[in-house]
């Protein structure tokens, strides 16, 4: 279901503001927006995505599952799962999922997942997964320290089509799991594949609260589960999460 239709172009502003006008103009589930580059690539909280031509691999998925809104943080760990699990295959890496939305191996960052959506009260109309994957970065081209590429950690070039078919078809497997048979599933993988467990973090909710405090498991919704440094539990269900040690 998922890549059913691929929309391919050479160079576009953002693939999620192209996927999500389609998406606004009907366009079904499962269709993709993939792009070559990008001159408007962006992240989480304004970041820019610097999206070059045959350096990262830059797609937008139209997906609109029956899901509420406060369902949305498992969308994100159900596509986390799928690519960590592409990855590891073709690099031969233990990669790992930095919740929210990254992965990553020995905390740098190789894939970031911005999801947008339209919503109406109480449920999803269509949420647009976006996703930017580093494929041929040389260390010297890495836009952050923190960071690295497919080419980097499997010393091999990488055919953007290829990675990008084999991510949409493990995507259209994790996504059926994720309809078929829920959370507890996704929650599970997604929990043996996380970097953050017994780990130190501060997390920046985007409304000025910082959290600081041990991450301990995720919440049934996906949200992340924080023991603060007063002993006391909290769920937090968005946010940036620095690693402090
Ligand atoms: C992040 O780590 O902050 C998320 C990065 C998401 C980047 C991808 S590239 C394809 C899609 N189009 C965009 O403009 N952003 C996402």
């Amino acid at each position: 279901m998922i890549g059913r239709k691929i929309y391919k172009y050479d160079k576009v502003g953002s693939t999620n503001d192209v996927a999500f006008i389609r998406a606004q103009e009907g366009e079904k589930e499962g269709a993709v927006i993939w792009a070559l580059e990008q001159s408007k690539g962006r992240g989480r909280l304004g970041r820019i995505w610097v999206s070059r031509k045959g350096k990262g691999l830059f797609f937008s998925i139209i997906l609109t599952p029956e899901i509420s809104l406060n369902e949305a943080p498992l969308l994100i760990l159900t596509a986390a799962v799928a690519i960590v699990k592409v990855l590891r295959k073709s690099c031969k890496k233990d990669f790992l999922i930095k919740w929210p939305n990254d992965i990553v191996i020995d905390d740098k960052k190789i894939c970031g997942i911005l999801t947008e959506m339209e919503s109406e009260p109480g449920r999803v109309r269509f949420i647009i997964l976006g996703i930017g994957i580093n494929t041929n970065l040389k260390i010297s081209e890495l836009p952050i320290e923190e960071s690295t590429s497919a080419k980097i950690e499997s010393g091999k070039e990488v055919d953007e089509e290829n990675l990008l078919f084999l991510v949409l078809k493990e995507l259209d497997n994790y996504y059926a799991i994720f309809k078929k048979k829920g959370a507890e599933k996704i929650l599970k993988e997604a929990r043996d594949l996380c970097c953050l467990w017994g780990r130190q973090i501060k997390i920046d909710d985007g409304r000025k609260h910082r959290i600081e405090g041990t991450a301990v498991d995720f919440s049934e919704e996906g949200g992340l589960i924080i023991r603060q440094n007063n002993g006391f539990l909290k769920t937090i269900f968005a946010g940036d999460v620095k690693l402090l040690r």
